[in-house]
C-alpha cells in the first residue's frame, strides 16, 4: 500500500495499486464513522476551500463533511457573491485564495482540465470535484468501493454503463477506474450519446440495451447532461425513455442480483424507473454514504497518509 500523490487529478493516471490504496484507507474511514467519535485529528491545522464553480448537492456536502471528519478548517467559496462575477479569472482568484496559506483546494469547474491547471500554478494540493466532460476521480473512487463492498470483487464482473457517455465525467472515470481493476465494461445508449471510439479505452459498446443489460452483474445509470450538450442529440426524453430507460419490463430481463447504481442527480422516470431507484436492487444512497469514507481516504492521502494502516486505530 503506498501513496506519494500531492493531488488527486484524475483516475487515468493513477496505478491499480494507488486505486486499491484509496479503497482500504476508505474502508478504515468507514470504520470510524461507525464508532461513536466519528472525528479523527488527520488535518487539524490544514485549510481546505471547496471552490465550487459548477452546481452540487452529493459532491460538496460529502466533501465538506469529509473534510470536518478530518478536524480540518473550511472555507466554502460562494461563486455566485464572489468576484468571478467581476471578471476575476480562476487563476487570480484560486491564487488570492492560496496567499490565505490555504493547504487544499477542491474544485469543480466546467473547464475540462480546469483542476490539471491549478495544480500548474498553486503550490496547495489540488483535488478535483469534477471537470467538464472530463473527469470525477472521487465518483469513480466511490463506485468502485460500493462495488466491492456489495460484490467482493471488481475483477471479471459485468459492468453496464447505460446513458449519456459522450458528456459524462463519471463515465471516464469509471471506464478508467473499473477497466483498471479488472471489470469487463459494457457502454450503452443513443449512438449520439456513444460512440464507437470508446472501444478504444478497453470497453464494449452496444446501442442495444437489452444486450447491454442481460448479463450484467453491475447496472450504472447516466442522466442525459443537458447542461453540457450544444444541440439536440436525441428527439426527446419520451423516446429515450422508450428506448433507454430502466423501466422495470427490462429490469424483468437482467441477473436477479444485478445491481443498480447511479451518480444522482436521479432523473425519474427518464433514465430510471422511479420504484427501481427506490427498490432494494439500487445502491443509490449506498454510494453516497460510501462517498463520506472515500473523500475522506483522498484527503488524508494527499495530505501524506501513505494507507489504512495509518488511519487511527480505536
Ligand atoms: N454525483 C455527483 O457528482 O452529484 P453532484 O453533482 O450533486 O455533486
Amino acid at each position: 500500500m503506498s501513496w506519494n500523490r500531492k493531488h488527486l487529478l484524475d483516475i487515468e493516471s493513477l496505478t491499480v495499486e494507488e486505486i486499491l490504496t484509496v479503497l482500504d484507507t476508505a474502508r478504515a474511514f468507514k470504520a470510524v464513522g461507525e464508532r461513536a467519535i466519528k472525528k479523527v485529528p488527520a488535518l487539524r491545522g490544514k485549510t481546505v476551500v471547496n471552490l465550487f464553480v459548477e452546481p452540487s448537492t452529493r459532491t460538496r456536502t460529502s466533501f465538506e463533511l469529509s473534510e470536518q471528519r478530518l478536524s480540518a478548517d473550511i472555507i466554502n467559496f460562494n461563486t455566485e457573491a464572489s468576484s468571478l462575477k467581476k471578471g476575476e479569472t480562476l487563476k487570480d482568484t484560486a491564487r488570492n485564495l492560496e496567499a490565505l496559506n490555504v493547504d487544499f483546494i477542491v474544485i469543480r469547474h466546467s473547464a475540462s482540465g480546469a483542476p490539471h491547471f491549478l495544480s500548474r500554478v498553486l503550490h496547495a494540493s489540488v483535488i478535483n470535484a469534477g471537470d467538464g466532460a472530463h473527469e470525477h476521480p472521487t465518483q469513480a473512487l466511490l463506485d468502485a468501493f460500493t462495488i466491492r463492498e456489495k460484490k467482493g470483487r471488481i475483477e471479471g464482473l459485468n459492468v453496464t454503463i447505460l446513458g449519456d457517455i459522450l458528456y459524462s465525467r463519471v463515465a471516464r472515470s469509471d471506464i478508467w477506474a473499473l477497466t483498471k481493476l479488472g471489470a469487463k465494461v459494457t457502454l450503452c445508449g443513443p449512438t449520439t450519446l456513444v460512440p464507437r471510439v470508446f472501444e478504444q479505452m478497453g470497453c464494449r459498446v452496444t446501442h442495444n440495451v437489452e444486450d447491454a443489460i442481460r448479463e450484467a452483474d453491475v447496472i450504472n445509470l447516466l442522466r442525459i447532461q443537458h447542461e453540457r450538450q450544444r444541440k439536440s442529440m436525441f428527439p426527446g426524453l419520451n423516446e429515450y425513455t422508450s428506448l433507454f430507460g430502466l423501466t422495470k419490463a427490462r429490469l424483468a430481463l437482467t441477473k436477479p442480483d444485478a445491481m443498480i447504481m447511479h451518480p444522482g442527480p436521479i432523473n425519474r422516470g427518464v433514465e430510471i424507473d422511479s420504484e427501481i431507484a427506490d427498490s432494494s436492487r439500487s445502491v443509490i444512497l449506498e454510494q453516497v454514504t460510501n462517498g463520506l469514507a472515500v473523500r475522506m481516504a483522498v484527503l488524508f492521502l494527499v495530505n501524506g497518509g501513505k494507507g489504512p494502516q495509518e488511519v487511527a486505530p480505536q
